[in-house]
């Protein structure tokens, strides 16, 4: 977990700013829910890996509870009490999330996702609209240099089917979602291990390769014909909204969340080794918790991974105008300019009375300030202050009643 000083949190507050215009945009409204969720809940359709990075907690009632890991869940709760909403239904996010993972480069307890959540359409164009979005998104953070990847997890089943594999599925999930990180015969390894014939283990390895997005449709009609006419609208709308630069298929991306059921994406920014975000379809995950049956699918990105990505760190927010004053006679004056600025929306401090000219001086060009206003004895006899512009090293008098 962080601590996120001034330059910091103005760089995230910054971040906040570009991807919620991006998804007000889309006509998606902001939602925030609970940090805190029942166990159960959040446990719902997890799977185990994350399960197990839950913030698990007891209250003084005894009631189990947990952080929540993502805002997918949450959110499929909130709409349960919402049946009768319209949809479909597009919202968006940006807050904190909690995951007790092993902390690392990028891996941390406490996070900022963003993300979005298209809830009650089944259409390939809501697939070619949430993708579109975290196209926009990254473009819009800095990260134009994005690819994603995609694939669909009825396309996995389908070839462990051909293959005999059913059975191994969790195993076999297990291993591709390590496909971009771990060498070939490791992959291998974790699914023989699991029970799965060598020769197959290497032919699944193989056969999930990568391929640009427009040959989908041909490779997934081979597997399903229904699957292949989905993928042929959905790379027809995506071409129209992005030209599909930035998009790959990818059979290995399959996702750690046990919730999905469709379309998987796995979103990479330049040369930035982790995932900056993730997504996809889960279309029984919301009938867990209202007993409705209802399409749903989105995103979520790792604000502080894309921006370390876009190299985003520091936003330095420097103060407007520092008066200085000599004595507490001219403190009247400078409390009234002071209030004059702020109401015409300029930060402004007053010296404290703790520090010499020459003190307060090196002060503010350490914080970072853009006016010094000096009210000294002269000043104050003839109705002006002294300004001193410290970008173009300027200094001169102004009327106080024509600040
Ligand atoms: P996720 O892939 O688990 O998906 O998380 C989304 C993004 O959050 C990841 O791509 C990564 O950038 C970031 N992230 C994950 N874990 C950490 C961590 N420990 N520290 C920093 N960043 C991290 C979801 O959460 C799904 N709810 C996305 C989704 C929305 N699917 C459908 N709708």
């Amino acid at each position: 977990m962080r601590d996120w000083l001034p330059p910091q949190f103005y760089a995230l507050k910054h971040m906040e700013d570009v991807l919620s215009r991006v998804a007000e945009s889309f006509g998606y409204r902001r939602v925030e829910t609970p940090v805190v969720e029942h166990f159960e809940v959040l446990a719902k359709k997890a799977g185990q890996e994350v399960i197990n990075e839950i913030y698990y907690f007891k209250d003084k009632a005894g009631r189990d509870l947990g952080l929540r890991f993502d805002m997918t869940v949450p959110v499929a709760r909130a709409l349960s009490y919402s049946l009768d909403m319209p949809r479909p239904v597009r919202w968006y996010y940006f807050t904190k999330v909690f995951r007790y993972d092993e902390p690392q480069h990028g891996r941390y307890r406490e996070f900022y996702q963003f993300g979005i959540e298209l809830v009650g359409s089944a259409s390939p164009r809501a697939e070619a609209e949430v993708l579109h979005v975290l196209a926009e998104s990254l473009s819009a953070a800095g990260a134009a240099d994005y690819v994603v990847k995609i694939n669909d997890r009825r396309a996995v089943d389908k070839m462990l089917e051909a293959l005999g594999l059913s059975a191994y599925r969790d195993v076999i999930y297990r291993a591709l979602d390590k496909k971009l990180k771990l060498p070939r015969e490791e992959v291998v390894a974790v699914m023989t291990s699991g029970g799965v014939p060598r020769d197959k283990a290497e032919k699944i390895y193989d056969m999930t390769s990568e391929m640009p997005l427009q040959e989908a449709a041909d490779h997934l009609t081979r597997l399903d014909q229904s699957l292949g006419a989905h993928y042929a609208k959905l790379v027809k709308y995506l071409d129209a909204s992005t030209g599909l630069g930035g998009f790959r298929f990818d059979m290995s991306i399959v996702r750690g969340l046990d919730y999905y059921t469709g379309i998987v994406f796995e979103a990479f920014a330049g040369e930035y080794k982790l995932a900056v975000g993730g997504g996809g379809r889960y279309d029984d995950l919301l009938e867990l918790y209202s007993g409705v049956k209802t399409p749903a699918l989105g995103f979520a990105i790792g604000v502080e991974r894309l921006m370390e990505a876009v190299g985003l760190h520091n936003v330095e927010k420097p103060l407007d105008y520092y008066i200085y004053i000599f004595d507490d006679e001219a403190y009247p004056q400078a409390a009234a300019v002071a209030k004059k600025l702020r109401s015409a929306g300029f930060s402004v401090a007053v010296e404290l009375g703790e520090k010499s000219l020459k003190e307060a001086f090196e002060y503010i060009l350490k914080i970072g300030t853009r006016y010094l206003i000096i009210i000294g004895k002269k000043e104050l006899e003839r109705g002006v202050v002294k300004i001193r512009d410290l970008q173009k090293r300027e200094e001169y008098e102004k009327p106080i009643n024509e600040l």
